[in-house]
């Protein structure tokens, strides 16, 4: 069984197959799943902020019949007088059953793993990861595609310090005939450790600054935003800012079935233009987080024994948007 999820690295490919699929049917019929969960509490520890993430975990466990505890704010814990992480994780262990963490410092849910005595999710430490936020594009582009190989995949915006695309290009090159285009200037670009896996692994790719040429060939355009928490040099985030804002105007030269996606929130980098077209998927993914992180919090918890055989898995989604959209819809 899964434990902890700090890197999606720690998800194979049967754990991955298998949450996709719950996703998937606990989109069609999201009702179906309000007591699998009863008696079960979620603790989200945010160190940092978070509007989408904590809201949606919160969201997803008490849409499965559990309960919710925990603190959105640092200075609202113990840690404000001192109490190291690993303690805070050994007694938020005797209080819940699953542990959901953000931290600004990279590894420390991993800490807090090294500890609890419950399975703790990483929902996004530093610049390093952010596993779940994964797993919400992972169940938007099978919802949108019916498929997750053999697609074209713009990473646009931050890519240094963007841990949404860090963990999204290390899954999204484990299926077959992805290939991706990094746009970005040369200070923000992919570290070079993620280069490395993709060079390792025969994983095609291009890296460019110009996100107009850029569009015609993608499928998926993932916008990300310049990180300005994460520059030691604010000057350096000041002769950044707004360098790539995507605008009706440059969406004109895309693909009709290609898709829109960024994690949120959002600044300059897509204007409001862009929310009213059909290619718009941003919001829609926020409402597939849920759905994402209620199968995850059900594969940790071992609730199969919860559901009915027809509530574990679905066949792919089918095309209909995407074939909608491809015909001219
Ligand atoms: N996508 C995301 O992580 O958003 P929040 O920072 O609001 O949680």
């Amino acid at each position: 069984m899964l434990h902890h999820i700090l890197n999606i690295s720690d998800l194979t490919k049967s754990d991955l197959d298998y949450i996709l699929s719950v996703a998937g049917n606990i989109a069609n019929n999201p009702s179906r799943y309000g007591e699998v969960a009863k008696g079960k509490i979620l603790a989200t520890l945010f160190f940092e902020p978070s509007t989408r993430t904590r809201l949606s975990f919160e969201s997803a466990m008490l849409r499965l019949g559990g309960g919710v505890i925990g603190f959105s704010d640092m200075s609202a814990s113990s840690a404000a007088k001192g109490e190291s992480i690993e303690d805070t994780s050994r007694v938020v262990s005797c209080y819940c059953d699953v542990m959901a963490v953000r931290h600004p410092v990279a590894f420390e849910p991993h800490k807090m793993a090294s500890v609890a005595t419950v399975p703790v999710i990483n929902a996004g430490d530093g610049a390093n990861e952010h596993p779940t936020q994964t797993l919400t594009d992972l169940v938007t582009i099978r919802q949108r595609f019916g498929r997750l190989d053999n697609l074209c995949i713009g990473l646009c915006g931050d890519l240094k310090y963007g841990r949404t695309v860090h963990s999204l290009i290390k899954m999204m090159a484990r299926y077959p005939g992805n290939r991706f285009v990094l746009v970005a200037p040369e200070s923000l670009q992919m570290p070079a450790d993620i280069i490395a896996l993709l060079d390792e692994g025969g994983i095609e790719y291009t890296v460019t600054d110009d996100l107009e040429a850029a569009i015609p060939d993608l499928d998926v355009l993932y916008m990300t935003r310049i990180q300005r928490e994460r520059f030691e040099d604010k000057s350096a985030y000041e002769r950044l800012r707004g360098i790539y804002i995507l605008d009706a105007a440059k969406l004109g030269a895309a693909k009709k079935d290609m898709v829109v996606l960024h994690p949120l929130p959002r600044v300059d980098e897509i204007a409001t233009d862009v929310d009213s077209d059909e290619r718009a998927w941003y919001f829609k993914q926020a409402q597939f987080g849920v759905y994402a992180r209620m199968a995850l919090m059900i594969a940790l918890l071992g609730l199969n024994n919860m559901m009915g055989e027809d509530m574990l898995y679905v066949s792919a989604p089918e095309k209909r948007d995407a074939d909608r959209l491809q015909a001219g819809a």
